[in-house]
């Protein structure tokens, strides 16, 4: 029976597999309905004989209470973006100053949601959504949902591969098509409904959905290249676009974007770009990555869409640090996939610029494909009613006279107590990248700081005292305020960047709490920091350190953090400490060749613990190139710049010493 069982489960799968993706099926409805039977009649029988990648523990939907999270054993890097013909050349030209023979793999860019993947012993094991790129969220009930993806790998292997989860567009019409006759509020397009399926707690509807998915990248493959990489998971029984090509050169490049321009709208799925990677995998590590993206590859992006619509007015709204900024409103129009009703206009310059009039018809894109654009007027649509628009004095919330910044070129509303400005202020607080508390949206926020239920941060902890109130107000229930009172209590226990970024210091971004974070450990020791000692820490300048020491010289800055601490808000550096280390600290290294005992990964991560910076390319800024076997081009620039070179045995005793290699 067991072998029946086995029969079956490899039958079905192999069916599977053909109707999704070869829509060449070798078993007719029928056929496959009564082989399923078969096979579920045989597991009631014998459960104990029931295998893990059988079809039938797909069926099986589950309902999970809370997406749990979940650390990617590699990083998930996003990709840079090129837009034409230069900016591939610019690409391909850095990477040929170090590999002249450098071959590359054009792929189609699928327009979904990127999924990590991880296989035990070749069993499916779990997915998870990108998040921040180090955190992500378990998805695997939704995952398992699709059909295209076996549970079980032609190889026992351990695998953490990465690709795309997609709706076709025949899905994404049906679904819609569905909700129409239901009522329901339409999805904008495929990738809105894919993520919005995936972003569920019920499987059933992803399971409803008809989901996809493509894989397309294996952090730490053991092939020699992408190409075989591509083959490889192919190999193992995992879905690839076919659609793939090696070429050589940027021409190469270009007349694969040029096919695929032509060709994209009779694409069963949508693609917003082509891929474009550097094909040899150790050419790959060389070239390494920045913060963000990997240098070995980038994604050319097709030209977005553009429409003409009506701009009706121009108003000012105010942002957290002050800061006046002119809206376009225009009439109401859909553009790549959502409907903008509003777009930033930046400044009077911009305007100015772009000779931007009230009443004119205007061409609107998305940058990038998310932010609206107003590209500029059409001139020859003019009657002559087109008013210019004039700079207001005074702040539109609090009406304060307002002040021009130092560059002559923003305006900002000085009053510290604008409610504009604080509402702003706490929009951000709250904000994924922040204190990432879910439930208090912009409206939410606005509402309630003009019911004075949140007036500042520490007001938000404190609203687990006001439980019943909140409950009783329109659109909340009890679940609602449930759920908001969990996520207020989780953000207590962040890290101190992310209250760092979250409090709003002028010019500190995420990556300098982080490293401000890093430093001092906690805010305690960061409150009495001087400007000098703010200094040193790398991108830190003159102006952040200033900004730094006057928002802690405040006193109600310092009466806010007092009190954020009294309500339990963590104030102290989760991550792994900085150690300061005379051999590293405040050095730049430069990393080429390859380490026979340590992955370079590590030896980053080890190098910035001890203070020290890792960057891609060798400057007279370097201070040491670390340099293994059969180095790249960054060795000769050492000799060349005369910067002091440290070989595998120097760096292995270095790392011993500190005992942080065996
Ligand atoms: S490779 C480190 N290949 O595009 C390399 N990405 O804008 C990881 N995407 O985050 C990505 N199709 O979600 C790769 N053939 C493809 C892709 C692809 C779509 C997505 C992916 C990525 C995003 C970057």
């Amino acid at each position: 029976m067991q072998e029946r069982i086995k029969e079956l489960v490899e039958i079905l799968n192999k069916a599977n597999v053909e109707y999704y993706m070869n829509d060449d099926p070798f078993l007719s409805d029928n056929e496959y309905d009564s082989l399923l039977n078969e096979l579920i009649k045989l597991e009631e029988e014998y459960p104990e004989f029931i295998l893990p990648d059988s079809p039938t523990q797909k069926v099986a939907t589950k309902v999970i209470s809370e997406f749990q999270k979940v650390t990617h054993d590699t990083p998930m890097f996003s990709l840079s973006n090129v837009f034409n013909e230069n900016e591939i050349r610019d690409f391909s030209n850095k990477i040929t100053k170090e590999f002249p023979n450098c071959q590359y793999v054009c792929e189609l860019k699928m327009d979904g949601l990127a999924v990590s993947l991880n296989y035990e012993k070749g069993i499916f094991k779990r997915a998870a959504t990108r998040g921040d790129g180090v955190i992500g969220e378990d998805i695997t009930h939704n995952v398992l949902m699709i059909k295209t993806l076996p549970l079980k790998l032609k190889e026992p292997i351990d695998l953490e591969i990465r690709g795309e989860i997609f709706m076709s567009k025949k899905s994404f019409n049906e679904c819609n098509a569905k909700r129409e006759r239901e009522g329901l509020p339409l999805f904008q397009n495929p990738r809105n409904a894919a993520a919005g399926s995936i972003r569920q707690l019920d499987s059933k509807i992803a399971k409803e959905r008809d989901l996809d998915i493509y894989l397309y990248h294996i952090p730490n493959t053991p092939m020699a290249t992408h190409y075989e990489t591509m083959q490889y998971i192919k190999k193992l029984g995992l879905p690839i676009n076919p659609n793939l090509a090696l070429v050589s050169s940027p021409s190469g490049i270009l007349d694969y974007i040029e096919e695929w321009t032509q060709k994209r709208s009779s694409l069963p799925y949508e693609i917003d770009g082509i891929v474009i990677k550097v094909n040899d995998i150790g050419m790959q590590r060389e070239l390494g990555s920045t913060a963000k993206y990997p240098r070995w590859a980038t994604a050319y992006k097709f030209p977005a869409e553009e429409v003409i619509t009506k701009l009706t007015d121009i108003i000012f709204t105010v942002g957290r640090t002050g800061q006046i900024t002119p809206n376009a409103v225009l009439d109401p129009i859909k553009v790549a996939g959502s409907t903008v009703k509003r777009a930033t206009l930046h400044n009077m310059d911009y305007i100015r610029a772009k000779d931007l009039k009230i009443g004119d018809y205007v061409y609107l894109h998305k940058a990038g494909d998310v932010i609206p654009e107003v590209v500029g007027p059409v001139l020859n649509r003019r009657n002559g009613s087109e008013k210019i628009l004039k700079m207001i004095e005074n702040c539109p919330i609090c009406h304060t006279p307002l002040v021009k910044s130092t560059s002559e070129i923003d305006y900002f509303c000085p009053n510290k107590l604008c409610p504009a400005r604080n509402v702003e202020g706490l929009i951000h607080f709250v904000s994924r990248n922040a204190m990432n508390i879910d439930g208090l949206g912009d409206r939410i926020m606005e509402d309630f700081y003009n019911m004075g239920i949140i007036k500042n941060f520490p007001d938000i902890y404190l609203l687990k005292n006001r439980k019943q109130e909140l409950i009783e107000l329109e659109g909340f229930g009890n679940k609602s305020v449930e759920n908001l009172l969990i996520s207020i209590e989780n953000s207590k226990h962040s890290s101190l960047e992310r209250l760092l970024f979250a409090l709003g210091i002028p010019g500190i971004g995420e990556k300098n709490a982080k490293l401000i974070a890093k430093k001092y450990g906690d805010i305690d020791n960061l409150k009495n920091a001087n400007v000098e000692e703010l200094k040193l820490i790398p991108d830190i300048g003159e102006i952040l350190a200033q900004n730094i020491c006057n928002f802690f010289d405040e006193p109600a800055n310092r009466m806010i953090i007092r009190e954020l601490q009294d309500l339990g808000v963590n104030t102290e550096y989760l991550g792994e400490k900085v150690i300061e280390h005379e051999i590293f600290s405040n050095k730049k290294f430069v990393l080429t060749g390859t380490l026979s005992f340590i992955k370079r990964d590590d030896l980053k991560r080890i190098i910035e613990k001890y203070n020290g910076m890792v960057s891609g390319s060798v400057s007279a800024k370097t201070d040491v190139v670390i340099a293994g076997e059969d180095p790249g081009s960054k060795y000769t620039k050492a000799q060349e710049l005369n910067i002091e070179i440290w070989n595998e045995e120097k760096i292995k005793d270095i790392l011993m010493e500190l005992n942080e290699i065996e």
